[in-house]
């Protein structure tokens, strides 16, 4: 390693998870798998010979165009990238009227099951018929084509239909995970000008009813004056306040609709979406993606790297459409190759630990895409349960989200793949839209926990601190070297931001923010984040959006938030607070505090944000120009000795720190 990578990104090194080195453990691809794979070797040629006429290819051929287009690629105004900018399409359409004008209308698009157990199977017939119109609908309030609609809902069928349907009137998406507050969702809302907000009156979650509609409530009442009306969707039946004339229920508006409505094409650049993620400020990143390139990195990813065969796999992605996974792998990519899939609203042990497994056996699910996380958690509970279950029917398992250890690698092969599956652990980001780097089933001999090689089509490096390659066996970051179908085309309002964060670090380079390693085969691993993001679950969290949601705290001095190394979720959110002195004399016990604030940071920003512990302290350790050294406090949340702490402006801090902690309450 350089020592370029910091301490946290080491815990995932490879040499520490194979002292043998990385090459002790490979799984070729079974001479079965290879022979009907979708991707042969084939490919990595024909995309280096010609990079743009291969993706010209694709989009020709997974993509239906109402106007084809003759331009790939204009880099001309570079950071920003347009593909097939002189094309016209619909996604909707792509994803859905074509398979039906196919003659595939009764194919199932969606085996939707509550967490209840209540289901509904949804052909792409349905589906055309749903999105219809909820387009007519949407149309009918109000939302025309370039105006933005904000989604906060669970993970029902109605997600996936009003995503398609804003697609189908050309008025791009702002989906906000349904875990995160009304203060989130009221300042994604406002940042994105959204016009429309749809949401549930909630949804199951841990055997209960959990709504959502408060929350809309809350943040239409703090301020989005952009907002004209809410629809609501019924999902549980529970009480909702109403507030006449914005307010207007699903079943009213969306059921009564005619289900005729003709796509709007739009060109290839058009905003199809804007997602929030964090980054290494306070404020999240409105990340948008547009149209024609992304649904084409989509597709072909999701073809190549699960296999998918759409006439005979059933295939399960369990990410919610919250995050990119959701947008990318449940609803534009499995959908625009007419996939057959699984969506499920709940929670892995609801109302049993097995719930995932039984539905793997009633399904007969042939392709699983899921994170380390749950992988782990699944570790955790045992192989008893999975073993439990009918798992043969599954052909391929996908990972992604953050690095996944060699441990939990091993084990999805053996435990939920029977020792059979080729495993596919997939990197890429909320920015980069789809799959870059990751190994292609039946075609590359796989290394547990190495994503491996950039995908055809896609060109990676990794670089030292001055921007020369490594060389094999040493680490440095990543960094993607040439413009890809899909990558964002921006954030949000922001242009300038886009070029900073992205493109400064590295001249004319996208820096992905994270590290990684060329093994002696030149193959990557990818080692954690470099920045100030956190990865909890193998969802994206900023250290400076918590710590500013502490300090917002009356009894709260200072505070600094790292990401400690957590055996189930990756890592967790561990913060260091100074109190001020009037909280600390008012004599409450400091447990309850500790409470308070972990509750505060669920409430402000969602409970996945919720630090795993607050730790009170006298002092945090800065540098003379004042910049908190996190490094030292990794070590502290992490238990290990306390790293070099002489650029500390006042070196005895950590032995107050420590000194502080380690005395009885
Ligand atoms: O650090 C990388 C990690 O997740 C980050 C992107 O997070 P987000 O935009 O929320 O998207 C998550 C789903 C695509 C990356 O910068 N990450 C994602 N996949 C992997 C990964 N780290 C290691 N291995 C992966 N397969």
């Amino acid at each position: 390693m350089t020592d370029t990578v910091p301490s946290t990104a080491e815990s995932h090194a490879p040499d520490e998870a194979h002292p043998e080195g990385p090459a002790a453990l490979t799984f070729a691809p079974s001479p079965e798998f290879a022979r009907q794979a979708n991707a042969t070797a084939d490919l990595y040629a024909q995309a280096s010979a010609d990079r743009s006429a291969f993706w010209a290819e694709q989009a020709r051929t997974l993509l239906s165009w109402a106007t084809p287009f003759e331009e790939v690629l204009d880099w001309s105004g570079a950071p920003v990238a347009r593909w097939f900018a002189d094309g016209r399409l619909n996604a909707a359409y792509n994803a859905v009227d074509r398979h039906v004008e196919a003659g595939n209308g009764d194919r199932v698009a969606i085996h939707f099951e509550g967490e209840p157990g209540d289901t509904r199977t949804i052909t792409y017939a349905d589906l055309q018929r749903e999105v219809s119109r909820a387009a007519n609908a949407l149309g009918a309030l109000g939302v025309g084509t370039g105006d933005r609609v904000a989604i906060y809902l669970p993970m029902i069928p109605e997600a996936v239909v009003t995503m398609l349907a804003c697609a189908r009137i050309g008025a791009p998406h702002s989906v906000v995970f349904g875990g995160f507050s009304s203060e989130a969702l009221r300042s994604r809302i406002d940042d994105a000008g959204a016009k429309l907000v749809v949401t549930a009156d909630g949804g199951y979650r841990r055997g209960a009813a959990s709504p959502l509609k408060p929350a809309v409530d809350e943040a239409v009442a703090a301020g989005t004056p952009t907002v004209e009306h809410v629809l609501v969707v019924r999902r549980t039946g529970g009480d909702v306040t109403w507030t006449k004339g914005r307010d207007v229920w699903w079943h009213d508006v969306v059921d009564t609709a005619s289900d005729k409505h003709t796509p709007v094409d739009v060109e290839a650049e058009h905003p199809l979406f804007i997602l929030y993620t964090s980054g290494t400020t306070g404020k999240p990143k409105g990340i948008f993606h547009t149209t024609g390139g992304y649904l084409t990195q989509a597709a072909y990813t999701h073809r190549n790297v699960f296999d998918l065969k759409p006439e005979t796999d059933v295939y399960w992605c369990t990410a919610d459409v919250g995050w990119i996974t959701g947008h990318s792998y449940v609803v534009y990519g499995p959908l625009i190759n007419g996939a057959t899939q699984i969506v499920y609203e709940g929670t892995p042990d609801t109302p049993h630990r097995g719930r995932w497994w039984e539905l793997v056996q009633k399904y007969g699910v042939t392709i699983l895409y899921t994170a380390p996380t749950a992988i782990r958690t699944c570790m955790k509970w045992g192989e008893e349960i999975p073993g439990g279950f009918d798992l043969s029917s599954l052909r391929v398992l996908g990972s992604v989200g953050e690095p996944i250890n060699p441990e939990a690698w091993t084990w999805y092969r053996r435990v939920i793949g029977g020792d059979r599956t080729p495993i596919v652990d997939t990197w890429w980001q909320t920015e980069t839209g789809a799959i870059m780097i990751s190994p292609l089933p039946g075609v590359t001999t796989t290394k547990p926990g190495s994503a491996q090689v950039p995908l055809p089509g896609i060109a990676a490096e990794v670089l030292d601190d001055d921007a020369q390659p490594v060389a094999n066996g040493q680490a440095g970051y990543l960094v993607l070297t040439e413009p890809w179908p899909s990558m964002l085309r921006g954030i949000w309002g922001d242009p300038e931001r886009y070029a900073d964060t992205y493109w400064s670090r590295f001249r004319g380079l996208y820096f992905a923010g994270d590290g990684a390693k060329k093994d002696e085969d030149g193959d990557i691993w990818l080692l954690g984040r470099v920045d100030d993001v956190m990865n909890v679950s193998g969802h994206r969290l900023s250290t400076t959006e918590i710590e500013s949601s502490l300090v917002s705290h009356p009894s709260v001095a200072e505070a600094a938030v790292v990401g400690a190394t957590d055996e189930t979720t990756g890592q967790a959110v561990v913060a260091f607070v100074i109190l001020r002195a009037d909280a600390v004399t008012a004599g409450r016990p400091v447990e309850e505090v500790q409470q308070e604030l972990r509750q505060h940071v669920a409430r402000q920003i969602g409970p996945i944000a919720r630090p795993r512990q607050v730790l009170v302290v006298p002092e945090l350790p800065k540098t003379r120009s004042g910049k908190i050294m996190r490094r030292l406090l990794r070590d502290v949340a992490e238990h290990r000795q306390v790293g070099d702490a002489t650029t500390l402006a006042d070196s005895s801090v950590m032995e107050l720190i420590s000194a502080g902690l380690a005395a009885p309450k």
